[in-house]
This record gives C-alpha cells, structure tokens and sequence, in this order.
C-alpha cells in the first residue's frame, strides 16, 4: 500500500508549467476514436485516466504512442467495439467514449460504469441523447447494447448541462445526418476544446461554451493534430498550495479566463495576485482570511472540482467560510478528513461550514477521491508535522506524479511504498 509523506510548513516558492487537462484530454482520446486516421495530440498529462484510456482505445484496436507530453493515435485498424467491464469500473468517464464508439462502428457494447465517490451519478442524461439521435440501446444485466443504422440529427435539450453527456452528444453528432441542436448545453472549457478539435478535423459545430450548440452533420472527419487545453483545476490546486503555504509562485501556461469564477475568492482571502495572458503570479504571507458564500455551479460559476481545495484553504483562514455543493451529492469526505487534522467544519446536507483554525497538525488521512486527495496534500503541506496520505492512486488519477511537482516548489513530501 503507498502513502504520500507530507511536512508541513514550508512555504511554496518558484515558476512551475500546469499540466495539460484531464477533462479535455479523456473526450479527446474519445474523439481520436470518432475520427479515421492518424491524431496527435500534444501537451497530453501523463495520468492514470488517461492511462486506462489508452487502455480502452488499445482494446479497440488502436495504435497508442506517447512520447513526452505528445500522444498519437491511429485508429484505422479499429476493430472492436466493446469496453471490457473492468476498464468501465476503473473509470467512470469511460461513458465519454460510448458516442464516438457508436457513430465510428455503428454498435457498441460496455458495462454501466461503475459506482462513483461522489455520490450516485446516472447515465440517463447520456442515454438521453444517444437515443435521441437515433442510437438503438439495450439495457439487461447492468450491460449497454447500442446499434445504430444510421445517426439522425436532432433537437435535444438537456435537463441539466451534464459535461459527459453533452460530450457524448457532440461526438455523436459530428457525422449524423442533418443539424442537431443541444440546448441548455454544458459550457465548460473542455466543451470548447472538444468542439475545437472536432471542427479541425472537419466537423461543423457552432456555438461551443454556450447554452445551445448546433452541430452540422459531415460525412467524413479527418485525423488532425491539436493541443490540449492547460488544467484549471491542477492551477487551481497550485493557487491553493501557494496561498495557503505563505509562498511565492510563478505559474505559467495557463488561461486566467478558465478560473474566473474562482480569483475573486482566492483575493478575498488576502493573498496577492497578478495575472496576465498566460501566467498568475500569486505571493501570499499565508495569514488569510475568510472568504464570502461558494457555491457550485455549472461553468462559468465555481467549479465543483475546485471546492475541496477551497475548503483545506477556508480551514486555515480566518473567520467562517460557507461552502455550498449543488453539482454533486456527496463531495463532502474530504471534510471528514480535514477535520482529523484539526481543521473545525460542520456538515448539513449541501451546506459546510468552515471555522478557520490557526494551525492544522499532520495527521494520518485517507484521500478518498481524486480531489479530496489533493486537498489533504493542500492542508498537509500547511500543517505542524508529518501527514500521511493513504490511497494516493486517487490522486494519481488526475495529477502528474503530485509529489515530483510539489518537491520542485520546496515542498517536502515523498511517496512511500
Ligand atoms: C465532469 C468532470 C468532473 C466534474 C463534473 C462537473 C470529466 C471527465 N469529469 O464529470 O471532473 O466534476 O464534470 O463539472 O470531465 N448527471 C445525471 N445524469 C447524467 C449525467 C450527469 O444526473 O446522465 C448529474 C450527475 O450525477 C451530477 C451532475 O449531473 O450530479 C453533473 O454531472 P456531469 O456534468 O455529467 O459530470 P461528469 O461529466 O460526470
């Protein structure tokens, strides 16, 4: 069993490029899978997903080859359609490559994915839109059976912007006969990016990182080479880890537009900010303060990926900061975890409230979910003492190795076997 071994209290202090993002580079991969041919894509995280999802893609037959930070995939020989059950169950956002697999073979066949962190998270919203566009699907025995003979273009609104489903409906889209139009879509940045690189590749789609998106059905999509948009999540993690330190960071490669809905909270809290095109300079005593109500939202209101590493911040700020969760049910655990490690926070329901303490003391925690994780490292990194991280695989899931790059900063942290 590994651990991650953290000392706390030594301030983050020099430049760091943020990795490319996972949310864009997993419907990508699922994209290379649509589109015939040869894709390159640069600037590729190495991470455990996307690790599963060369997995997924070997399966199906494709040529996979990393070199650095550049993947290139050849999906010409594709000549399976199915998802083994354990890679559905390793990751649940497998679900992305289900519209693509469709529409390139015309059937597919996967596993439900499996259950998740962070609460119960259906799939109807994409098995909505699937179906919609024309996609037979067979439900039995927790298996998905989808046929198809030929894709029509449609009208679909979805209850809620769900990010993998309006993926899935784009990828479906791309090559279905006629218009289709998505509304009430979801807006994120890895929306745009999957719309970006599919218009490269000859698809035709208008209006990406808004409400409704209206895809033009082509015949064919050509193999294309892209790069992969920087990880505003990952920026924001480091923001955390600086400001919560007292450090001084320089992070670069970076869109500031992508974590709009995040800067006025980290200012709130006293640290200083600089920001230009491609780069955030943040210097922070590490004496903090409070900050107002943050709740979640779909993009461009605070990320809920963001909110557990808010709240390892809000622990140490002082004064009482109100978290409220409305995208997922259960993405509190890391509070448990926090409070293990001195940190004072109540719980009811969607709503958490974080008292900030002066010092947060190293503890032993368990990182049950890939935030969660990061958000201990966040804390632990500010804490008196050692704090040991168990189950750091989660972690992994969505940070290159998270040790290596903290240890380039001055952190003071090892994985142990
Ligand atoms: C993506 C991100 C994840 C992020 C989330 C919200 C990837 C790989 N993951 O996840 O990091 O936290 O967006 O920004 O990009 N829902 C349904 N039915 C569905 C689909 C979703 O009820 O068919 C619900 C979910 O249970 C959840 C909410 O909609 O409560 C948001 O989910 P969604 O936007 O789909 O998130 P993901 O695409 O899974």
């Amino acid at each position: 069993m590994e651990e991650l071994k953290v000392y706390g209290g030594n301030p983050l202090i020099g430049e760091l490029s943020v990795q490319g993002a996972k949310n864009s580079s997993l419907p990508l991969l699922a994209a290379a899978v649509l589109v015939k041919g040869k894709t390159v894509l640069h600037n590729c995280p190495r991470l455990r997903d996307v690790e599963i999802a060369f997995q997924i893609m070997r399966h199906l037959g494709c040529i996979v080859k990393r070199e650095d930070d550049t993947v290139e995939i050849d999906s010409t020989t594709i000549s399976c359609s199915e998802i083994p059950e354990v890679l559905m169950g390793e990751m649940r956002s497998s679900i992305v490559f289900l519209g693509a697999i469709v529409a390139r073979t015309g059937m597919a066949t996967v596993n439900f994915p499996g259950g998740c962190e962070l609460g119960p998270r259906p799939i109807d919203l994409h098995l909505a839109c699937l179906r919609q566009l024309g996609i037979l699907i067979d439900e039995h025995n927790g298996i998905l059976d989808c046929s198809i003979d030929k894709l029509k273009g449609s009208k679909i609104t979805l209850s809620f912007p769900s990010v993998g489903a309006t993926e899935n409906a784009i990828l479906a889209a791309c090559t279905a006969e006629g218009e289709t139009i998505i509304t009430n879509a979801a807006a994120e940045p890895e929306i745009v990016d999957l719309a970006c690189f599919l218009n490269r590749c000859g698809a035709k789609i208008y209006g990406a990182g808004e409400k409704t998106i209206v895809i033009q059905g082509v015949s064919r999509l050509q193999a294309s080479e892209y790069r992969v948009i920087p990880d505003r999540i990952a920026l924001v993690t480091w923001l955390c880890a600086g400001a919560i330190t007292g450090g001084e960071l320089l992070l670069k490669q970076i869109v500031p537009e992508h974590i709009e809905g995040v800067l006025p909270f980290l200012e709130q809290t006293g640290v200083k900010l600089l920001v230009d095109h491609h780069n955030i300079y943040l210097r922070s005593t590490g004496k903090l303060n409070a900050m107002s109500a943050i709740r979640t939202m779909p993009y461009p209101g605070f990320p809920t990926d963001a909110q557990p590493m808010m709240m390892a911040l809000a622990s140490k700020a002082a004064g009482t900061t109100v978290f409220v969760e409305n995208i997922f049910e259960n993405r509190y655990k890391h509070a448990v975890e926090l409070t293990k490690m001195g940190a004072d926070i109540t719980l009811e329901g969607k709503v958490a409230v974080v008292e900030g303490v002066p010092t947060l003391s190293g503890a032993r925690v368990r990182a049950t979910d890939l935030r969660s994780g990061a958000a201990l490292v966040v804390a632990g990194l500010a804490a008196e003492g050692i704090t040991y991280i168990s189950d750091p695989y989660h972690i992994d899931r969505g940070y290159e190795p998270i040790e290596e790059t903290l240890c380039q900063l001055g952190a003071v942290m090892s994985r142990i076997k």
